[in-house]
């Protein structure tokens, strides 16, 4: 399902015109759609079906509460990688018992708040963060539920700053040491053994890396088993890819369906951490043409969204589709569509066939997903707003940032 259509010529969100949309909030504006976001959520769900487990929304792709709220509405776990996404998905009426903590670098304060809040699971990524934790939670004289995030030595077929789960990648621990630290792990009295946690990388667009890297926990919990260290879930992260442009990406009842073939006659719980197949084709960012800039070589569309707002084309060289919101008739040029901000890399697509005024609106499609999160104030640009779209309504689910916010925390010397 599309969220995103056009009508009388021109492109809705739900029941809402995205023109509508800019002159009520202005641009650059991240638009989302309720039933996108619902839909993609319940496509997993579904498909887990009566396997026990849970879905837990990886936080990261998509941190608004109004995002977090929906989905903890329907009943999601979350994935967090930061005491301060904790704190989010608190406020969104999330439950911390369904929560599951990923990272490498978690602080003592991070454990402690978790701790406190009572999570449902560590994902432990080193020998070294199981001792510390180990130790916050005899300090607490607590017992901390722990699964080790195993880097399965697998690849994920994708983009080299993605990928997670090669030896070579900082993530997890390596498969052949993994028996050892769980040992040590079942050997700790604040520790708790609960799960076998992966994550192999974003983006991927093939069920094979995920199925290899499920057998080879699967060998791995067989191991642990016969030493005595029983595991009750299995948690195989995040990763599942989206359409941009031409992908065919699995489904999630596809994925699931081969998960469940070889998870039969065990009694495993099963943990997924989806982000991007859940929000990134629920959004798009609406933007505006400030200029057109025709030089000897090329034509820039000068947008007033810029690598700030949107950072994925200038770090991955990501491709992102741009539509017209109310497409016309004119000449087509093949346009870089760049922003405001004084870098080359400034670009948001390159060479693009379009017919265009200044003035225009265009929709950046599939930012739904480490789009606004990944923005920053470069330029001192205050953040785009962001909207959620349920219907005919729509509502500012973050308001745009102003420029006295963005000096809020700083001071002159004294005289
Ligand atoms: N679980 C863990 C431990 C992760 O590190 C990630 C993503 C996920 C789950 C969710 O993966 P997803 O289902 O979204 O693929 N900024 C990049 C993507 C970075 C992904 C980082 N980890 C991008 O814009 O393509």
């Amino acid at each position: 399902m599309d969220a995103f259509t056009y009508r009388d010529g021109e492109l809705f969100a739900e029941g809402v015109a995205l023109s509508d949309i800019a002159a009520r909030f202005d641009t650059p504006t991240y638009v989302y759609s309720r039933a996108a976001i619902e839909g993609a959520y319940r496509a997993y769900a579904d498909a887990l079906g009566d396997l026990p487990g849970m879905i837990c929304y990886a936080v990261k792709a998509n941190s608004n509460l109004g995002v977090l709220n929906l989905l903890a509405r329907l009943g999601a776990g979350f994935d967090i990688v930061s005491s301060g996404e904790l704190e989010r998905v608190l406020a969104a009426g999330g439950a911390a018992s369904r929560i599951v903590f990923s990272g490498v670098g978690k602080s003592r304060d991070d454990m402690r708040r978790a701790l406190e809040a009572g999570v449902h699971c560590f994902n432990v990524e080193s020998r070294n963060e199981l001792e510390r934790l180990q130790d916050v939670a005899e300090e607490m004289d607590l017992k901390a539920p722990v699964s080790l995030r195993v880097n399965p030595d697998v690849d994920a077929g994708t983009h080299p700053y993605i990928a997670t789960g090669l030896k070579e990648n900082k993530f997890g621990i390596a498969i052949d040491e993994a028996e050892e630290v769980y040992a040590l792990a079942a050997s700790q009295p604040n520790l708790e053994v609960i799960g076998v946690d992966c994550h192999i990388g974003s983006q991927l667009t093939s069920l094979e890396p995920f199925l290899d890297a499920l057998d080879r926990l699967l060998d791995l919990v067989d191991r642990l088993e016969s030493r005595g260290i029983a595991i009750r879930h299995l948690d195989l992260g995040g990763g599942l890819g989206v359409r941009y442009r031409d992908e065919h990406p699995p489904q999630p009842a596809e994925y699931l369906a081969a998960v469940r073939q070889r998870l039969a006659g065990r009694r495993l719980e099963l943990l997924l951490e989806p982000g991007r197949s859940i929000v990134a084709n629920a959004g798009v960012l609406l933007t505006r043409v400030e200029y057109l800039k025709h030089t000897e070589h090329k034509d820039f569309a000068v947008i007033d969204a810029a690598m700030n707002d949107l950072i994925r084309p200038a770090l991955y060289e990501a491709w992102m589709d741009v539509v017209p919101v109310q497409p016309h008739a004119g000449p087509e040029r093949t346009y870089d569509l760049v922003g405001p901000i004084c870098e080359t890399g400034d670009f948001l697509a390159r060479e693009r066939t379009l017919a265009l005024d200044e003035g225009d609106l265009l929709a950046i499609r599939s930012a739904g997903a480490y789009g606004f999160v990944m923005s920053s104030n470069y330029n001192t640009r205050g953040r785009a707003a962001e909207v959620l779209v349920d219907g005919e309504r729509a509502y500012e689910v973050r308001r745009r940032e102003t420029p006295e916010e963005l000096y809020a925390g700083e001071s002159l010397l004294p005289q």
